[in-house]
C-alpha cells in the first residue's frame, strides 16, 4: 500500500466534504437573496446590519457567514466577533448574483440540493429496479429551469448564438419571417426572446409537461406576444402527425433530446416536421461518449450527477432509453444519423463552452 497516495486522497476527501458544505451553503445564500444583498450594500456588513438588510434572522446569518468565511467565499474582518464585519468581494460577487447574467454560477448551486431534497431517496431505490423517474417527481424543476434558462439565453441567444447559426444567414430570415419550432421547450425562455426579437416570424414551442407549458403561455401572454404558440405534446409523437409535415424552417432542441424517453423518435420528428431548406439546431451539453475520454472534463463530476439524478432516470421511465446527459458526440451524431440528417456539423461555441451545436440539415 503506498501511504502518501492513501495520504493524499484522505486530503482529497476531506475538501470534498468542505466542497460539499460549502455547495449547500451557497444555494442558502443564493435562494435567500444574501449575496444580491451584499452586493448592492458594496462595504463591509455587521452581521446584524446584514441580516436587517436581508430581512433575516442574525443568529442564522452569523453561522451562516462562519460558513462563508472559512469557505473563503466572503471576507471577515475585525479582531473580535463583535466588530466583526463581512465583505463580499466585487469579484466573486460578478459570479454570484442574479445580475451577473449568464456568467451568474450562484444558480446552479441549487441544483444538487434541489435534486437531493426531491429525489435522492427515489433514486437510491431505483438502482435496484432501473424503471426511470417520472418528470412529475421533480416539483421544482422547471422553475430552476426557466432561471437557468433566464441566466443562459437573455445574454446569449440573440447576440450570440443566432448570429452563428448557418453562418448568419439565419438571422436575416428570421427577420424576413419564417416558421420557428422548439423542442422541449419548458417553460419557453428561448422562445419568448425569439418571439420578441423577430415579430415577422412565427413561434411553436412543444413539450410534454403541462404545467411548463402553462406558465409558458401565461409568459408570452404577459409579453403581449401574438407569434407564438405553445403545445403540450410529447415530440416523440409528432413524427407520424400530418399536421406537423414539413411545418417548420428552423427548429431549435436546448438541453431538452438527451432526456427524452425516446430520443430518436423525437429527432425523427424533428426530421418529419423540418420543411425543406431547413434547419435544426441541437444543443447539448459537450462530452465525450465514453467516459474514460472525460477524465479531464472541467465540470465532469458535476454533469454526471446531475443525469443520475435527473436526465437518467426521466429518459429510463415508460421504458425510455436513458440516454443521460453526458451521452456525448458520438451517441448524439448515430442517433441524429439513424434520424436521417444527412449534414450534421458538431460546432463548439466560445460563448458557451459547455455546451456544443448540432448543426442539420
Ligand atoms: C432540461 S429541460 C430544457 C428546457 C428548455 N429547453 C431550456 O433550455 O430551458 C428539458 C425539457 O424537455 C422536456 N421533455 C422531456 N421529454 C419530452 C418529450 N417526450 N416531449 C417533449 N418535451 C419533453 C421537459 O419537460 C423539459 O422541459
Amino acid at each position: 500500500m503506498d501511504q502518501a497516495k492513501q495520504d493524499a486522497f484522505g486530503s482529497r476527501l476531506t475538501d470534498i466534504l468542505n466542497h460539499g458544505a460549502l455547495n449547500l451553503a451557497l444555494a442558502l445564500g443564493y435562494q435567500l437573496k444574501i449575496f444580491d444583498v451584499m452586493a448592492d450594500m458594496d462595504k463591509p456588513l455587521s452581521c446584524k446590519d446584514l441580516a436587517r438588510a436581508a430581512g433575516l434572522h442574525p443568529r442564522y446569518v452569523q453561522e451562516w457567514l462562519g460558513i462563508m468565511c472559512t469557505g473563503h467565499i466572503i471576507e471577515i474582518h475585525g479582531d473580535t466577533s463583535e466588530a466583526s464585519t463581512y465583505f463580499l468581494p466585487p469579484e466573486h460577487a460578478a459570479l454570484l448574483i442574479r445580475k451577473a447574467g449568464s456568467g451568474n454560477m450562484g444558480v446552479y448551486t441549487q441544483e444538487i440540493p434541489l435534486l437531493t431534497q426531491t429525489v435522492m431517496a427515489r433514486v437510491a431505490a431505483d438502482f435496484f429496479k432501473g424503471e426511470g423517474i417520472p418528470y412529475k417527481a421533480y416539483p421544482r424543476f422547471q422553475e430552476f429551469m426557466a432561471q437557468l434558462s433566464h441566466a443562459k439565453h437573455r445574454q446569449v441567444l440573440i447576440p450570440h448564438f443566432l448570429p452563428g447559426v448557418d453562418e448568419g444567414r439565419l438571422m436575416a430570415r428570421l427577420e424576413k419571417g419564417i416558421r420557428v419550432c422548439d423542442i422541449g421547450c419548458g417553460q419557453g425562455i428561448a422562445l419568448h426572446l425569439m418571439a420578441e426579437t423577430f415579430p415577422a416570424s412565427s413561434f411553436t414551442g412543444i413539450d410534454n409537461d403541462e404545467p411548463a407549458i402553462a406558465e409558458a403561455r401565461s409568459g408570452a401572454a404577459e409579453r403581449g406576444l401574438k407569434n407564438i404558440t405553445f403545445l403540450a405534446k410529447d415530440a416523440a409523437s409528432v413524427q407520424d402527425d400530418p399536421d406537423f409535415f414539413q411545418a417548420y424552417d428552423y427548429i431549435t432542441a436546448f438541453d431538452a433530446i438527451h432526456d427524452q424517453s425516446r430520443p430518436l423518435d423525437a429527432l425523427k420528428a424533428v426530421r418529419h416536421m423540418m420543411a425543406p431548406g431547413g434547419m435544426f439546431s441541437m444543443i447539448d451539453i459537450d462530452a465525450a461518449s465514453n467516459p474514460a475520454e472525460n477524465l479531464n472534463h472541467p465540470m465532469g463530476p458535476f454533469l454526471y450527477t446531475v443525469s443520475l439524478m435527473h436526465c437518467m432516470p426521466v429518459g429510463l421511465f415508460d421504458k425510455g432509453r436513458g440516454l443521460g446527459m453526458m451521452w456525448g458526440r458520438d451517441q448524439a451524431v448515430s442517433l441524429l444519423t439513424q434520424a436521417g440528417f444527412r449534414h450534421i456539423q458538431v460546432l463548439e461555441m466560445d460563448h458557451d463552452p459547455f455546451n456544443v451545436h448540432y448543426q442539420c440539415r
